[in-house]
């Protein structure tokens, strides 16, 4: 079988080091040992219409932002197909179909959606688009024929959602579609990496990300003023470490060499943790070493940011040609689809 790699992210703000360790790391390891017949990489701007179409600009605005942090942190436009959901409005008319397969009830029982509907207040006033985006979201997967599909924990009910799409489409109108399954990251704190107020998640709209643009001295500041122990008071005082922010990121930045080279000290971040569990490691001492790390890992990320920033008519051309491919694969499976379905008239009516 061959091995056809999907994923995406709504283009609703910068990403940040939550979606670094969740997926972005992932997608360019993938895309480094090359055991794929293609990958895409997908600006999912229609899927965020669902709750952002009285705000349009600010999809604009963060296709662009997006592409360049995709860039930036290695994925490598001739090796993935980058490109802008809206242009393949193929997508709209599986999504169309794919409609009758699902209930309202299913719809409303995906827990991430559950969960976005009463951060988002929809409880009274749900958006009929926006609760159907599971349904586009398969359509996505579907269209690629994509097998895999490299994700964060939350995406797990989209792709379950897809599978059962993709059964019911298959046993009514013969096997047209294939079956998606996820791939997580290996280390389980980059699943779900909290906010740097301890919150458990991480998001634009709370205030507690670190972005991938931020420079040095808004890392420092944002990691200085990170949730640690508040009842690690005096240096000597134990710490704890669940909770503690500054810890879970270690847990998911860190490695041995980092510690060598910024806390020379210890062979490990396990002595660390003794130490600070033991008391008589201050929360700024640990704290500047994480911020060492991040700022050692976001550098180069920075780096082609900056050139991307001044030359953004190249990261346009990338998007657009990528839309430009993205849209013929698309197209054939709509045929596909609709051959199956019986509904392809010009072919098999005249
Ligand atoms: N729902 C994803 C997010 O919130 C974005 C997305 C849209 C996606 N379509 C997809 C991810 C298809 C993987 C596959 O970021």
């Amino acid at each position: 079988m061959k091995n056809i790699i999907l994923t995406g992210d709504r283009p609703t703000g910068r990403l940040h080091i939550g979606h670094y360790v969740g997926s972005l790391k992932n997608r360019v390891e993938i895309q480094n040992e090359g055991n794929y017949d293609k990958m895409y990489v997908m600006i999912a701007d229609a899927q965020a219409l669902g709750d952002n179409h009285d705000n349009i600009q600010k999809i604009r605005d963060n296709i662009i932002e997006v592409a360049i942090d995709y860039i930036s942190c290695g994925l490598d436009p001739n090796k993935v197909t980058i490109f802008i959901q809206s242009e393949i409005s193929e997508l709209t008319e599986l999504t169309f179909y794919y409609m009758n397969l699902v209930t309202l009830s299913r719809l409303t029982r995906n827990p991430t959606v559950k969960e976005e509907i009463k951060l988002r207040k929809f409880e009274t006033s749900l958006p009929v688009g926006f609760v159907c985006y599971p349904i586009s979201q398969a359509a996505d997967i579907t269209a690629f024929g994509a097998n895999i599909v490299p994700v964060g924990e939350d995406q797990l009910p989209m792709i379950e959602q897809t599978r059962e799409i993709v059964r019911s489409f298959n046993s009514l109108y013969g096997e047209t579609l294939v079956e998606p399954k996820e791939v997580l990251p290996k280390n389980e704190i980059c699943r779900r990496l909290p906010g740097t107020d301890g919150n458990s998640k991480m998001g634009k709209s709370l205030g507690n990300c670190i972005y991938l643009s931020d420079d040095e001295k808004t890392v420092n500041q944002k990691v200085m003023s990170m949730y640690t122990d508040p009842d690690h008071i005096k240096v000597s005082d134990p710490g704890k470490l669940e909770g503690n922010v500054v810890f879970t990121y270690l847990d998911a930045f860190s490695n041995n060499e980092f510690i060598k080279k910024y806390a020379p000290e210890y062979n490990n971040l396990q002595e660390i943790k003794d130490h600070y569990t033991r008391g008589g490691l201050g929360d700024v001492k640990v704290k500047r070493l994480l911020a060492s790390i991040l700022n050692e890992i976001l550098t180069p990320i920075r780096e082609k940011r900056a050139y991307l920033e001044q030359h953004k008519s190249e990261v346009y051309d990338i998007l657009f040609k990528g839309s430009d491919e993205a849209r013929k694969a698309a197209s054939k499976t709509l045929n596909n689809v609709k051959k199956a379905m019986g509904i392809d008239y010009r072919n098999s009516l005249a």
